[in-house]
């Protein structure tokens, strides 16, 4: 039995989420993470994760290994007691705390490929509440856009709390995607910026109010097709996430060079710090930009059409 999540990328409205404003995410499929979910002729659920240098028995991880636990909440959901013998294959081209959802595409395409072979097919829905139980495990207080993301691999317009919305896309248009190469830990920009926002409130507010127009604006002008519209909404993202304190001048520089090689529009996209930044560019520019990045040290590029 097999399974597949993609990555993903935020491209409005990231920390401004966690604060109840709406967000726009998208999959990015050119990345993804495989799960093979086989019988084993072995006792046991033996895990192998080449690219992590994984190839263990489930009993001999630690208790809140992040595979480990996936399995185990899956079986006490699915009230299986008695354990199968497994061989569980899990291949990745996600890169790891990049802030393209590694973490959540793992539990995502391993709970899909598990419950299907135990003959309990779960819904989109019900995995996509799983996985949020996962990720707040694993990142403090997360809003849920990238497990939903995930789940549905389809663009989303996410408020927490709320049913999400998954939107059309009225014309395709292309991003590069340019990672800094530096770790980007969730967790740790959350929570600075809840420091912050709890000493200065008003200002915060202000700033996630301008994003939540952002947003608003940018997912009618993606269905509507003008697409043209996004570049400066970018910009205008980036420079508030720069006020909020989540930027880099790693990320800073990256940005410019995108804009300086003919980009329409960019900003950092996720947790920030570190991680990934992402470029508006019309299709025929793409390589070039993502070119410009790479000199300018970034340390892998993707392109990627949204449709
Ligand atoms: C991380 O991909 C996006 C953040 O807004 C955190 C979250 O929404 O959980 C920074």
């Amino acid at each position: 039995m097999k399974a597949s999540a993609p990555g993903k990328i935020i491209l409005f409205g990231e920390h401004a989420v966690v604060y109840n404003r709406p967000a726009l995410a998208v999959p990015v499929t050119q990345v993804h993470v495989d799960v093979e979910v086989l019988d084993s002729p072995r006792h046991g659920i033996w895990i192998h994760a080449p690219g992590i240098d994984l190839h263990s028995e489930l009993n001999s991880l630690p208790a809140d290994h992040p595979i480990g636990s996936v399995i185990l909440k899956l079986f006490s959901t699915l009230g299986i007691s008695s354990l199968p013998t497994l061989d569980i294959t899990i291949a990745s081209t996600i890169p790891v705390a990049a802030g393209l959802g590694s973490g959540a595409a793992v539990s995502v395409a391993l709970i899909r490929a598990l419950a299907q072979y135990l003959a309990h097919p779960l819904s989109n829905e019900k995995i996509n509440d799983l996985v949020f139980e996962i990720e707040k495990l694993h990142h403090g207080t997360p809003s849920g856009i990238d497990n939903t993301v995930i789940t549905y691999a389809q663009p989303v317009y996410f408020i927490k709390g709320q049913p999400m919305e998954i939107f059309k896309v009225g014309k395709p248009f292309t991003i590069v995607i340019g990672d800094t190469g530096i770790p980007a830990p969730t967790k740790e920009s959350v929570s600075d910026l809840r420091r912050l926002w709890l000493r200065n409130t008003n200002h915060f507010e202000e700033i996630f109010n301008e994003i939540a127009q952002i947003s608003l604006i940018a997912r009618r002008s993606i269905e509507s097709g003008k697409t043209e519209l996004l570049g400066n909404l970018m910009d205008h993202n980036h420079s508030l996430l720069q006020d909020m304190t989540v930027s880099s001048p790693m990320l800073d520089g990256l940005v410019k060079t995108a804009r300086n090689a003919g980009a329409l529009g960019a900003k950092l996209s996720g947790s920030g710090r570190g991680g990934n930044m992402i470029a508006l560019v019309d299709q025929p520019n793409a390589e070039s930009v993502a070119g410009a990045l790479i000199s300018a040290g970034a340390k892998r590029t993707i392109i990627t059409e949204v449709n």
